[in-house]
């Protein structure tokens, strides 16, 4: 049967990376692959159009969808918005609506990138790590929330990081099953020390870790954690951690591989349907300007295809494509070193599709 794969461009660089990463499923399209593509509005674009970040066609496009594919949202022009109507709460909202809570995000150093990190080569080379990241609850969600005044006239702002057994299981079970295919090994990263929320979040994980005896558990305060990240990353093989804990070693871990702009991610339900996104954002300083790195996008598409479409061939695929446009000394402005020819953003989708 046809997979439909809808697709939110969003804000930003969004529409040019999406329009590299949309003429690779269109070469496998062409080569047989049963998809259809459809396009709707999300985040600062979809506000600008309709009043909302996630309008109700855009919402049920991407329930009727098989998988969704993602560009960025948001930018300065909207961050004056009430914070309900943010472009933000585009993308918040299609995580929260579709359930998707299991955020995998790996952190890849490609060996042709070794030295576009800012770490030695050393610490960095063979990097392989995933980071699994609750994303549909934690303090991103949690209720009360909101900006108070007091009784003095003061204003309060107030979140809550709120975590049932139920989310800490399912994100778990995700993190183990994932380590088993891999070196086997968990970190659970917390902060048990000071917030009882992950106080029961280590102890869940450690209950469900006794249906897993062959995989190797561990626990890291949130602070070691981003301490060992630059220290010593290789000792890692999968972290799973909260909502917001997830959001900022993400993007810690981006850096070790060169550029924010490799790194793929997938956010599945329970049933392995899934929304792919570049973990990095709408980049408005550089947007319009065919300079952006498309790579994550296309890389999501990778991820796309392996988890949802079952296409781990054509994954595959992608993936040594990425990395034979990289043996050709092909670099985008932010990935670019001496010696490297620099690219656009749309030649280096082009290159891509020949490697293809
Ligand atoms: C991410 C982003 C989002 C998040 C923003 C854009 C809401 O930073 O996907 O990591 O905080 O989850
Ligand atoms: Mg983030």
């Amino acid at each position: 049967m046809t997979k439909k794969i809808a697709v939110l461009a969003g804000d930003g660089i969004g529409p040019e990376i999406v329009a590299e990463a949309v003429k690779i499923l269109e070469a496998l399209r062409a080569e047989g692959l049963d998809i259809s593509l459809e396009y709707g509005l999300v985040g600062g674009a979809a506000y600008d159009e309709t009043g909302t970040p996630l309008p109700d066609a855009t919402l049920s496009l991407a329930k009727s969808a098989d998988a969704i594919l993602l560009g960025a949202v948001g930018g300065y022009k909207w961050e004056s918005l009430d914070i309900s109507v943010r472009p933000e709460k585009g993308l918040l909202g299609l995580r929260s609506e579709l359930n998707l809570f299991a955020n995998l995000r790996p952190a890849i150093l490609y060996p042709q990138l070794a030295d576009a990190s800012t770490l030695k080569p050393e610490v960095v080379s063979g990097l392989d790590l995933m980071i699994v990241r609750e994303l549909t609850g934690g303090i991103y969600f949690g209720q009360p929330r909101g900006i108070r005044v007091l009784e003095n006239g003061e204003k309060q702002g107030f979140n809550t990081l709120i975590y049932r057994e139920s989310e800490i299981e399912r994100i778990a079970k995700v993190a183990f099953e994932i380590a088993g295919k891999r070196q086997g090994r968990v970190c659970s990263v917390d902060k048990a020390n000071v917030l009882e929320s992950t106080e029961l979040w280590r102890e869940t994980v450690t209950t469900v870790a006794e249906d897993y005896p062959d995989i190797q558990l561990s626990h890291m305060y949130v602070d070691n954690a981003a301490m060992q990240l630059v220290r010593a990353p290789k000792q890692f093989d999968v972290m799973v951690t909260t909502n917001m804990f997830g959001d900022i070693l993400s993007d810690c871990a981006s850096m070790l591989t060169g550029s924010i702009g490799m790194l793929p991610s997938a956010s599945l339900d329970e049933n392995s349907k899934g929304m792919y996104e570049p973990i990095h954002g709408s980049a408005p300083d550089i947007a319009g300007e065919n300079i952006a790195n498309p790579l994550a996008t296309i890389l999501s598409v990778a991820m796309m295809l392996r988890y949802t479409l079952n296409e781990p061939v054509l994954a595959d695929r992608v993936e040594l494509a990425v990395s034979r446009v990289l043996d050709q000394g092909l670099r985008t402005a932010d990935i670019h070193s001496e010696g490297m020819q620099k690219v656009s953003t749309s030649e280096m989708g082009d290159a891509v599709i020949a490697a293809l």
